[in-house]
């Protein structure tokens, strides 16, 4: 797939948020536990003010387990309520609908105190392309799945799905964008295989990716290809390519076939599990509260 952004499609998709955001209580805020940083739109903190919010680390099955835990930590820290998820395989759903709950609770309060009893919480999925909004609400809503069919007058058009008693999930998630303006941002989302980026080669990724392994996961490359880890990244790649047995007609080594190797086995899980950043990293960030924009 791939995903050109343009500023119509930001002002749709922000549009779109804005008007569905209002129909709920619970933002189900989806990132990629590989990439939390770079798969967020901080726009989500505007938009979403004043909503009970749930942040999920999908795709924690590819992630280090470790850094999971740290990143855990920095939203929970933030005021969100925080869960690690493989949607794909459905780990970690169980505790979802208590932490909806917990996430919720103040607003149940209210209504109980006004005399409101039994409304169900509303809530939305939101994320960035292809961080798993549409497997998460398969696999979650998928069995108990009930539509609730339109409401006239009080959720025009929009389709609810009942998941029991206490809540109701819009069943289309909202789409944010990327933040394409931080280079390293648009770099490891095309890393993890999340967008197609034209402008970026396969050879220059896999360089990346060498270069990172070297230094924060040292051995996986030899784990997975045999490889003394010496010399330089583009040396490395060589060794890779006689490893694998690509080579071009003259025997020279095919190091495009070598480097679409190396991203194929990182984006599988092949690699082990990875994290590409942590929250320290983003310290320095001073746009965070206005990415997007
Ligand atoms: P989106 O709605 O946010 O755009 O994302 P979508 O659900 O389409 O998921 C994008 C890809 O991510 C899919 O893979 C999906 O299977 C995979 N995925 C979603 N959640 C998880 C997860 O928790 N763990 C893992 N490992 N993968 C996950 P795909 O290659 O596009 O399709 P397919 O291979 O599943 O057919």
């Amino acid at each position: 797939m791939n995903y050109q952004w343009y500023p119509g499609h930001m002002t749709k998709a922000r549009r779109m948020m804005q008007e569905d955001i209002r129909l709920v209580d619970l933002v189900i805020e989806l990132l990629d536990a590989r990439v939390p940083y770079s798969s967020r739109n901080p726009d989500i903190d505007e938009l979403g003010k004043n909503k009970a919010r749930l942040v999920l680390l999908n795709k924690a099955d590819l992630a280090d387990a470790a850094r999971n835990k740290i990143w855990a930590e920095h939203f929970r820290a933030k005021g969100c309520f925080v869960a690690e998820v493989d949607s794909r395989n459905g780990a970690g759903m169980k505790q979802i609908q208590e932490l909806i709950r917990e996430a919720c609770r103040e607003k149940t309060e209210r209504d109980r105190r006004r005399g409101i009893l039994n409304r169900p919480v509303r809530a939305m999925v939101a994320g960035i392309p292809n961080v798993g909004k549409s497997t998460f609400i398969n696999s979650f809503a998928g069995k108990a799945c009930a539509k609730t069919g339109n409401k006239p007058g009080v959720t025009k058009g929009k389709q609810w799905i009942r998941l029991n008693r206490n809540v109701e999930l819009l069943d289309t998630p909202g789409i944010l964008w990327p933040k394409f303006e931080d280079q390293a941002v648009g770099l490891k989302l095309a890393v993890i295989g999340s967008i197609k980026d034209e402008l970026l080669q396969v050879e220059e990724l896999a360089l990346w990716i060498l270069s990172f392994l070297r230094g924060e996961y040292p051995s996986r490359l030899q784990e997975r290809y045999g490889i003394a880890e010496e010399g330089t990244d583009a040396q490395l790649l060589e060794k890779i390519a006689a490893a694998r047995g690509c080579l071009q007609k003259g025997g020279q080594p095919d190091l495009q076939k070598a480097a679409a190797i190396l991203v194929d086995d990182l984006r599988s899980g092949r690699l082990g599990r990875v994290t590409l950043e942590l929250p320290e990293d983003g310290a320095d960030r001073k746009q965070e509260g206005n990415g997007g924009k």
